[in-house]
């Protein structure tokens, strides 16, 4: 893409949403996703509901200070806070730039049993005009990857890469960063080696899409998953090695000229998570040549969730809970995170 004033204003979103060693906070969960959340944690699954809990995130005091960016879901984009303001305004009071999910879950991928494949492509280019037109920055696209036995196949890797580069080459146009996040999830027992070499072959697909749809990579941010073993692998990793075989996968196969690169916690429990965060930042400092942050949803508010439980008497304990993790992720960003 040429390097015009529109390409210039993307760059600089994108630097801005990795800059001053801050990251994203993803709170994008769509509707089933979060009633899910709600159910077990014992809150009614109203659209109420859901617009007081992203009622308690937005307006928790301070949270500029180690937020950058906070991905929406459609549904938070038009709502307000019980007495009136968007939430689009609280954000800009905040110093937090907004940004949108784009994707519509995933299908089955045709003649590939257990494989998925993300949806959302078909009208895409009217609701990115739409969203850039009510002033979002940048946006969110999820492909999921499972790791079992045989699989990934070759085709679910290039499906959704592919689908990844169309999608960031639409928000391109329209002026919007797109975050690209492949995600090779969690679930099963495999060892953390062979996490390590799916991601990799997957990262390098990606990478060899986006150049075929002429996606300027300095107007990109990465949205990976660690290099881990299964949740159900015998053994756990330590974060030394969690971040060695990160650092190495991510360096074999990002370009130097990705703006930055915003993991996802993928079911990781806040400690760990920052624990990880923290080894990659600290023992790799000299090695990365992206800003390596986070822009995790679960690791940075679940806890929020289950304290707030719904009702009005524990939004501050909720709020304090984000901040404080919020707060351990910008000390995990400069590698200097103690649990
Ligand atoms: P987790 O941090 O809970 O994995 O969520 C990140 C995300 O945005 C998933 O798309």
């Amino acid at each position: 893409m040429e390097n015009t004033d529109h390409m210039q204003q993307l760059i600089s979103t994108a630097k801005a949403m990795v800059a001053n060693f801050k990251g994203l906070v993803a709170i994008d969960e769509s509707v089933s996703t979060l009633n899910k959340r709600f159910e077990l944690a014992g809150i009614p699954q109203t659209e109420e509901y859901r617009r007081a809990y992203r009622e308690v995130l937005i307006t928790t005091p301070g949270i500029g200070n180690y937020i950058n960016g906070a991905i929406l879901f459609d549904e938070t984009v038009y709502q307000k806070t019980l007495t009136g303001i968007p939430f689009m305004e609280e954000l800009k009071k905040a110093g937090v730039i907004p940004g949108i999910k784009l994707d519509e879950g995933t299908e089955d991928l045709a003649g590939f049993p257990k494989e998925k494949v993300t949806k959302g492509l078909d009208d895409l280019a009217e609701r990115l005009t739409a969203y850039a037109k009510l002033g979002l920055k940048f946006a969110k696209w999820r492909g999921v990857i499972l790791i079992d036995g045989e699989l990934p196949s070759v085709a679910c890797i290039v499906s959704n890469t592919h689908a990844l580069a169309r999608y960031a080459a639409a928000c391109q146009r329209e002026g919007i960063v797109p975050i690209v996040e492949p995600e090779v999830i969690m679930d099963g027992d495999h060892t953390i080696e062979r996490c390590a070499e799916v991601t990799e072959s997957v990262l390098r697909s990606l990478f060899k899409e986006l150049h075929l749809l002429k996606v300027e990579l300095g107007g990109v941010i990465l949205k990976p998953n660690m290099i881990l073993a299964g949740k159900d692998a015998p053994q756990k990793s330590s974060p030394e090695l969690v971040a060695k075989l990160t650092v190495n996968c991510l360096r074999n196969a990002v370009p130097a000229t990705v703006a930055g690169v915003a993991f996802l916690s993928g079911g990781q429990d806040p400690v760990t998570a920052s624990l990880n965060l923290n080894a990659i930042n600290k023992n790799y400092k000299a090695e990365l040549p992206w800003p390596v942050t986070y822009s995790f949803s679960r690791a940075l508010h679940q806890p929020a969730l289950e304290i707030w439980k719904g009702k009005t008497e524990n939004v501050k304990a909720a709020q304090d809970s984000f901040l404080q993790l919020a707060k351990a992720n910008k000390a995990a960003r400069e590698g200097e995170f103690k649990s």
